[in-house]
């Protein structure tokens, strides 16, 4: 019998063969409809549509397509997985894992940090476990890794397709497979079996030429182009890179590259397939799947002569190491500038703590690298005179650096390893060493450089570089050191430059898989009970919405009138709420209380219309849902923009709210109000806006003969008697009226699998 390859070698009954078989169906028939050149983008994509004779526009379309995989985190999993389970189905439709990683905050080092991480989540963490045990989702447990490396490592693979609930899921684009980073909201719905939608990307393309050297690495290609595209400059396009350029770089470099495309904005960023990814395969143990591609060589590519709607060009040749910050990724200064900045600007010149590795740049490559740099500072009697972290970024690679000797080297230097997990990257850092205020500088091979986001302290000055630069100037103590023109003092008190970094792109010995930290789903999931205690603070299960009742909603009441900016932050706040991200009853405390009351110019102050009394927005909800009375919300231009936080939407929809009648919508966010059986409408004339007040009712008719793109009417009843009619659009189409109808997307799905 024929034997194919599985996607991953945790999967069973899903091939590499099927989803490639698929791709070349589909991109005969979109050959012929746009019968030009395709990008690889392009060819990853609408090779995954659901129908392939859609005709694409970039930048316009928007298409319907079928994801191979889905990945979630910790944080961002716990409601994604409470909905999944609230849809009742027995399994994800499509390969799913869940890595821990998120909530494991650094402090002592590798060990005692998951201890307490352990304890802290322990809740969270066996939910995950069972509800990954019982609806055939992969679980790695705490201590696994990040979950980009383990995607990579495991999962990734080229001409793929795949989203997960972070941002730099981005990374796996270094394996040549579009990952995209989305909201639990669109992971829910590939679980359960619906087509993922997004607006067909343009295509920024990056032309590689010439080779890296000296001290220059992967990094450095995309901290100069965030210099180039700012951190807006990637929106809604897919960075694809090209050229001989490519060939210089190791499949885990061009990861690194990948990561950080999402701090300009992109949704994704991809390399064509190469000798380098097949090394990569084959030392993870895939080499079946490297064979595959092989044969699929010609669609794991662009075309000649693609088209892109830009294009930059950088010759790796001439290419210098890069810092970018403080502040901000796409600060970008060349090294040999950066002491310069530094003077000028009076940035704190000595460095508090050097920090390498996360999910961006924790390699074998990368730290073998790092290691050649401090075993050579050591042999001239030399420690790092700063503090030295260094994040592994999977199990895998912890275990085989510390095999081959290089934590050995790193702590012998003075550095610490901590967990392998986000830690300090997502601000898991019980920083110590500075009092909170106080101005000092860091610097990270991390990707995300925003005020306090590494320690809490907005006045950290945290710069940004290849794990090369952070060593070298880790060593320095300065990062104004230069590595190319600065000398070091030895011990001997003779001075010594440092020489380049070499390193091993792939272990020589092969990797060592270390502590096994994989849980597979149950073999009998019907003996499973997922985790949930009914006093719990943090998880609450959640109950199905109930089903529209068949009529007009007659006689709202308005629970706000939200005046300026609406983002998903202050419709769902975020900081200390995280913590009750499963937990929907807790969390939706938090509705709406950074709106502006138009009424007082007041953020979470509203009068409740039933006792005349100004109260939270959260409170009088409750007061509402309470006393029965359904409500809705007036909003004003772009609302719910920001992020695709599902919680904005499933809070006002659980606190008894039935519409939200805006100006106009961020458009993630009014499909998210879609999917929870809410009436997202605009008014079809926006000053209409300004005739509605919080002491008026009103009423939502035409939803009887609810169609796609027949306006409905808001019946205005004012407290004097008087009444007027509101013409209000929306964007339903019929699927998403069969949502509103059932109660939310998640029971459509239930009846229509017959449950
Ligand atoms: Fe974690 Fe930081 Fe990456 S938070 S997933 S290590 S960006």
């Amino acid at each position: 019998a024929e034997t194919k390859t599985p996607l991953s070698n945790f999967d069973t009954g899903v091939y590499v063969e099927d989803s490639y078989a698929n791709t070349a169906k589909n991109l005969d028939v979109v050959r012929k409809t746009l019968n030009r050149p395709l990008t690889l983008a392009e060819k990853v994509v609408y090779g995954h549509l659901i129908d392939p004779t859609t005709k694409v526009t970039r930048g316009q379309t928007y298409l319907k397509v079928q994801p191979d995989r889905v990945a979630m985190q910790d944080a961002t999993a716990q409601m994604a997985v409470l909905q999944f389970i609230s849809a009742g189905l027995p399994k994800t439709a499509v390969p799913s894992t869940i890595h821990c990683d998120h909530l494991i905050a650094a402090q002592f080092g590798a060990a005692e940090d998951l201890e307490v991480a352990n304890e802290e989540n322990e809740e969270v963490f066996n939910f995950l476990a069972s509800a990954g045990k019982k609806y055939g989702i992969g679980f790695w447990k705490p201590g696994s890794g990040i979950i980009h490396q383990i995607v990579l490592e495991n999962y990734a693979f080229p001409g793929g397709l795949m989203i997960g609930t972070d941002s730099h899921t981005v990374n796996a684009g270094g394996l040549g497979i579009v990952a995209v980073g989305v909201g639990g909201a669109d992971a829910v719905d590939v679980m359960a079996g619906l087509p993922w939608e997004i607006k067909a990307p343009k295509i920024i393309g990056v032309k590689l030429t010439g080779k890296l050297s000296n001290w220059a690495s992967p990094k450095d290609v995309i901290l100069k182009v965030a210099g180039i595209l700012t951190v807006k400059g990637g929106t809604g396009a897919i960075v694809e890179y090209f050229g001989d350029g490519v060939d210089s770089m190791s499949c885990t470099g061009m990861a690194t590259i990948c990561n950080m495309g999402a701090e300009i904005g992109a949704t994704t960023s991809i390399f064509p397939y190469n000798a380098r990814m097949a090394d990569y395969l084959k030392a993870t143990e895939r080499e079946s799947l490297a064979n595959v591609a092989d044969t699929f060589k010609e669609h794991l590519k662009a075309d000649e002569n693609a088209v892109y709607d830009q294009i930059i060009e950088i010759n790796l040749s001439e290419l210098e190491p890069h810092i970018n910050g403080p502040f901000t990724p796409d600060l970008a200064h060349p090294l040999s500038e950066f002491a310069e900045a530094v003077k000028k600007n009076e940035w704190p010149e000595e460095l508090t703590v050097g920090l390498i590795g996360s999910c961006t740049n924790s390699s074998y490559e990368d730290m073998s690298r790092a290691a050649s740099i401090v075993r050579e500072a050591q042999s001239h009697g030399l420690k790092v005179k700063s503090l030295f972290n260094i994040t592994p970024g999977s199990e895998q690679v912890r275990a085989t650096i510390a095999r081959d000797g290089i934590i050995d080297t790193f702590e012998k230097a003075g550095g610490t390893v901590l967990a392998n997990a986000c830690g300090p990257c997502i601000g898991q850092w019980r920083r110590d060493d500075v009092p909170k205020g106080t101005k000092n500088s860091i610097i990270t091979s991390f990707n995300r450089n925003f005020t306090s986001r590494n320690d809490g302290n907005p006045a950290t000055h945290a710069f940004v570089a290849s794990p090369d630069i952070v060593t070298a100037m880790s060593i320095a103590g300065s990062i104004t050191f230069n590595p190319n023109v600065d000398t070091l003092k030895g011990t001997d008190g003779s001075d010594f430059k440092l020489s380049a970094p070499t390193g091993e792109e792939l272990p020589n010995r092969g990797f060592d898989p270390g502590m096994d930290t994989y849980q597979k789903p149950a073999d009998d999931p019907d003996s499973i009970t997922v985790a949930v205690a009914p006093d719990s603070n943090r998880l609450q299960l959640l109950a199905p919405f109930k089903p529209w009742d068949g009529k007009d909603y007659d006689d709202l009441t308005i629970l706000l009138k939200a005046k300026g900016k609406c983002t998903t932050d202050h419709i769902s706040m975020a900081g200390p709420w995280l913590k009750y991200r499963g937990h929907l009853e807790n969390i939706s405390n938090n509705m709406l209380i950074g709106a502006i009351n138009a009424e007082n110019d007041k953020a979470n102050e509203v009068k409740n219309q039933t006792t005349g009394v100004f109260g939270a927005v959260p409170d009088t909800a409750r007061d509402y849902k309470a006393k029965g009375i359904r409500w809705i919300v007036l909003g004003d231009e772009n609302y719910g923009e920001g992020s695709s936080r599902e919680h904005a939407a499933l809070e006002p929809r659980y606190l008894g709210g039935v519409a939200v009648i805006v100006k106009s919508f961020a458009r993630i966010h009014e499909t998210n109000l879609k999917k929870q059986g809410m009436l997202p409408l605009t008014f079809a004339n926006p000053s209409d806006y300004d005739l509605i007040n919080p002491e008026d009712k009103v009423s939502i008719v035409g939803l009887t003969t609810f169609t796609p793109g027949v306006p409905l009417t808001m019946k205005v009843k004012k407290p004097t008697g008087e009444e007027l009619d509101v013409t209000v659009n929306h964007t339903f189409n019929d699927d998403q009226i069969a949502w509103f109808k059932a109660g939310s997307a998640l029971n459509k799905i239930k009846s229509d699998r017959g449950m």
